[in-house]
């Protein structure tokens, strides 16, 4: 039995024998050679088959070997230049594991929801492939980032006694009789993390029953959130910046191929280092009137607002003091300017819109306890959340980061249903 060897490390192997366990990417024919392109999970690579070189038989399964079967193959690692990964591989043995028949996923074209219906298989194409590669990249850049700086992870429940960002948007389930609901945001419990620890993120699944088919809304979605003591507004922008800023680094560092395969225009990502340009809420509302834009002030930005005002950088922006009453109940207001909150949002370039949400946090109890009423909040579910405001309540700020929409900015693809393994839309739960 000769050596295992995985793909993408198949240049320390170059003259020896290995054996590659894999699956047919694709396969072609020319006089007594048989070409297979094999994948492993981690690379691809050409096997070349020559009828002089292995029996009969091991020809004869070369000729059978159909897409997506599964197959072990043996052979000598050789330099080839004009291959992608610089080596290939000359077959001495081959071993069907398993015959693919059909694969359903073929070099035609397929309409997107045939794809998403084959979501299972679709993860084995190259362009999903480099996808979710990056997104691993990101989440693991994202961990870093904090755990480089001292944050703990604390993770938030998922199914929680009440609403963080508005009721309209709740999933509820039911919680043996009583109703629970699937958690919109880990925030609210982050900030007790912050009083507990200093500095904390949670990272976890999120759900909001979003009835708006765009190209940036799942019903559920990952968010990672930091949530720092003694932080404001300011110092949450910065974290913000330098955090985003070491995600697309991160990316270029480890994830070119990736990249490349999805003809991304580096260049774009290149410029993404800190600072970000900051922008008050009015100066993106002059943006927009200077653009023609029918925004009415005091409204949030749609799609198409926040496209306009990106356009306008060659970065991400944060757009900060949004108007207090279209933002959530526990937002702190400026007091220099008791209509705004002191709350930002970080727009991606090119058109992603919003990745970032985040604010102050109000640390006042009486005020705290006003807005719950305000916005028709049970008092009761936000008991917890209240004692923060009165065992040792300090100024305290955080964000979250929707990971599909970075994930979507980052590669350079159009809509977030491809940067997650299975997307949950309104009309789509399958597979
Ligand atoms: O702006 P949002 O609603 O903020 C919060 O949930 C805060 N509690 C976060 C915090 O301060 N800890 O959502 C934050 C981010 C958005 O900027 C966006 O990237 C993503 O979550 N997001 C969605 N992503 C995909 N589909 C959806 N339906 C999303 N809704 C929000
Ligand atoms: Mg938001």
């Amino acid at each position: 039995m000769a050596q295992r060897a995985q793909i993408s490390k198949i240049s320390a192997f170059e003259g020896q024998e290995v054996t590659i366990k894999g699956w047919l990417y694709n396969k072609r024919s020319s006089g007594k050679l048989r070409f297979l392109l094999v994948r492993d999970g981690s690379a691809i690579i050409q096997c070349v088959v020559f009828r002089n070189d292995v029996s009969e038989q091991v020809f004869a399964d070369a000729d059978a070997l159909t897409q997506e079967s599964s197959l072990e193959v043996t052979g000598t690692v050789t330099a080839d230049k004009r291959s992608p990964l610089g080596f290939e591989l000359q077959v001495k043995d081959l071993k069907i594991v398993q015959l693919a028949h059909d694969y359903p996923i073929t070099k035609k074209e397929h309409g997107t929801d045939f794809l998403m219906d084959h979501r299972h298989l679709w993860l084995r194409s190259k362009r999903q492939h480099a996808i979710l590669r990056i997104r691993h990249q990101i989440i693991h850049a994202a961990r870093e980032f904090f755990d480089d700086r001292d944050f703990t992870l604390v993770d938030s429940p998922i199914f929680t006694p009440n609403a963080a960002e508005g009721t309209t948007t709740l999933f509820e389930t039911d919680y043996f009789g009583s109703s629970a609901y699937l958690t919109q945001s880990g925030q609210l419990y982050a900030e007790a993390g912050a009083m507990a620890f200093g500095k904390v993120y949670c990272f976890g699944p999120t759900f909001r029953a979003e009835k708006s088919k765009t190209r940036r809304h799942l019903t559920e979605f990952w968010m990672i959130e930091p949530e720092v003591a003694y932080f404001d507004l300011q110092d949450d922008m910065q974290l913000a910046e330098e955090f985003v800023s070491h995600l697309v680094q991160s990316v270029l560092k480890h994830r070119m191929p990736e990249l490349l395969t999805l003809e991304r225009d580096i260049s774009k990502l290149e410029q993404i280092k800190a600072p970000f340009p900051k922008i008050h809420y009015n100066e993106a509302v002059d943006i927009l009137k200077k653009h023609g834009s029918e925004f009415i002030p005091g409204d949030d930005f749609g799609a198409a607002d926040e496209t306009i005002i990106s356009e306008q950088f060659d970065r991400p922006v944060i757009v900060h003091h949004y108007p207090a009453a279209i933002k959530a109940f526990y937002m702190k207001r400026d007091p220099q300017e008791p209509e705004s909150a002191l709350a930002m949002d970080m727009l991606a370039p090119e058109g992603y819109g919003e990745i970032i949400g985040g604010s102050q946090r109000e640390d006042d109890y009486e005020t705290l306890l006003n807005r719950i009423h305000e916005h028709n909040l049970p008092e009761e579910a936000f008991k917890w959340y209240l004692d923060l405001r009165k065992y040792g309540s300090v100024p305290h700020s955080g964000f979250g980061l929707g990971i599909e929409r970075t994930v979507a900015w980052i590669t350079g693809i159009r809509h977030v249903r491809e940067t997650i393994p299975y997307p949950r839309l309104m009309q789509r739960l399958y597979p």
